[in-house]
């Protein structure tokens, strides 16, 4: 392993809508030691918005990174203060989205065109914080293939002080592709990051971009100091949970997806007492808990059940564990989708008040 700075050697990507608090919250459940990072803020956010709704954090979320999306450097500046203040451990700007609404703005991936507007702006962040200040780029803008475009992007953004480069290893098309194709069409060219760690030693590289297993995530390590995960790791969040002891060779700790689930069923009470926040809002990040296991479909279609919002969420979480129950006394079978839905009406709608042995009664005479 190449490792830099450990920090960085796992961590799951920054994700609009995805990557809330209640889901960095969730993972961290997951792993203790993997980055988290917030979804992009933008500095107009932060001048004109509420502040406190787009930065406040729960303190076992460490270590999280706040993403940034600007280009002027002195709201950069100003926005990276905030972070700091609000104890988040890392600055990361993005220079990899290329929605149209981000390029409006003139910043995301678009600022791979103006490295030395990057620069400025990691200057103007490193002088006004003391935590690390990191940049999350492309390989590429458009048809722009050749490597000396991202090295001398690196090289340029790295002599204002930057030292740790988290590369989605595709080029951003910025015309012609949604912000979803765009993580899905451009080729993924692992060699140029690979490249980038030749050429620049002293620096962190990390890789990021279609990476899904153990195996690959290993594999990567071999020739970068860092991976993160996107979506993988929201879809299938239990792979996370031996990236501790693979990884970081820390003590594995024994969880369980039930003991997980139960400690967010917690969360989501306290996040009700203390603002009113519907248990929905948080359990739409934890739908992939069960993912490959048998009655993963019927748990999640309890927990995302619209008709069950008014429920607290205890009890919610009751009649997810039933539709195990219904599961293992072969009343359903998971793999119809069809039938799924009808047997997740039941196990939502009806025989609310139903004690486990009568339930178990009711689906033996049936
Ligand atoms: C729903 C969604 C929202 C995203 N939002 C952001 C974002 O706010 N900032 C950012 O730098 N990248 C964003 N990305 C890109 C991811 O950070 C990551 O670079 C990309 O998904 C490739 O990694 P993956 O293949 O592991 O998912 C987003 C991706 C997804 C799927």
């Amino acid at each position: 392993m190449l490792c830099m700075d450990s920090k960085w050697l796992l961590s799951v990507a920054p994700m609009m809508d995805w990557t809330d608090r209640h889901c960095r919250y969730f993972h961290r459940l997951l792993s203790k030691h993997t980055r988290l990072y917030t979804e992009m803020v933008t500095t107009g956010a932060l001048r004109h918005g509420d502040v406190k709704r787009h930065l406040r954090f729960n303190e076992e979320e460490h270590p999280v990174a706040l993403q940034l999306g600007g280009s002027e450097p002195e709201d950069l500046a100003y926005a990276a203060k905030l972070g700091q203040q609000y104890g988040y451990d890392e600055i990361n700007l993005n220079c990899g989205c290329p929605s149209d609404r981000v390029q409006r703005g003139a910043f995301g991936a678009c600022l791979m065109n103006e490295p030395q507007t990057v620069a400025d702006g990691v200057k103007a962040m490193r002088d006004a914080v003391s935590i690390p200040v990191t940049v999350k780029h492309r390989i590429g803008i458009d048809k722009i293939e050749s490597y000396d475009f991202v090295r001398d992007f690196v090289g340029t953004v790295s002599l204002a002080g930057c030292e740790v480069f988290i590369v989605h290893a595709r080029n951003a098309w910025l015309q012609g592709l949604s912000p979803k194709e765009n993580r899905e069409v451009p080729p993924l060219r692992f060699d140029l990051a690979y490249q980038l760690k030749k050429d620049f030693p002293q620096l962190t590289i990390v890789v990021n971009g279609g990476i899904k297993t153990q195996e690959e995530i290993a594999q990567h390590l071999q020739h970068a100091d860092g991976v993160m995960l996107g979506r993988e790791a929201y879809y299938n969040p239990w792979l996370m949970t031996q990236w501790d002891a693979l990884f970081w060779q820390s003590k594995a700790t024994q969880l369980s997806r039930e003991s997980i689930e139960e400690a967010m069923v917690d969360y989501m009470e306290r996040a009700h007492q203390e603002d009113a926040c519907p248990w929905y809002a948080i359990a739409r990040h934890m739908l992939g808990l069960y993912h490959g296991q048998r009655g993963a479909r019927l748990w999640r279609q309890v927990w995302s059940d619209h008709r069950l919002k008014p429920l607290p969420p205890r009890e919610v979480w009751e009649r997810a564990r039933r539709a195990f129950v219904e599961l293992e006394v072969g009343k359903v079978d998971d793999s119809e989708m069809a039938m799924v839905q009808s047997r997740a009406d039941i196990v939502a709608g009806r025989f609310v008040h139903e004690t486990p042995e009568a339930h178990l009664a009711r689906l033996s005479a049936m």
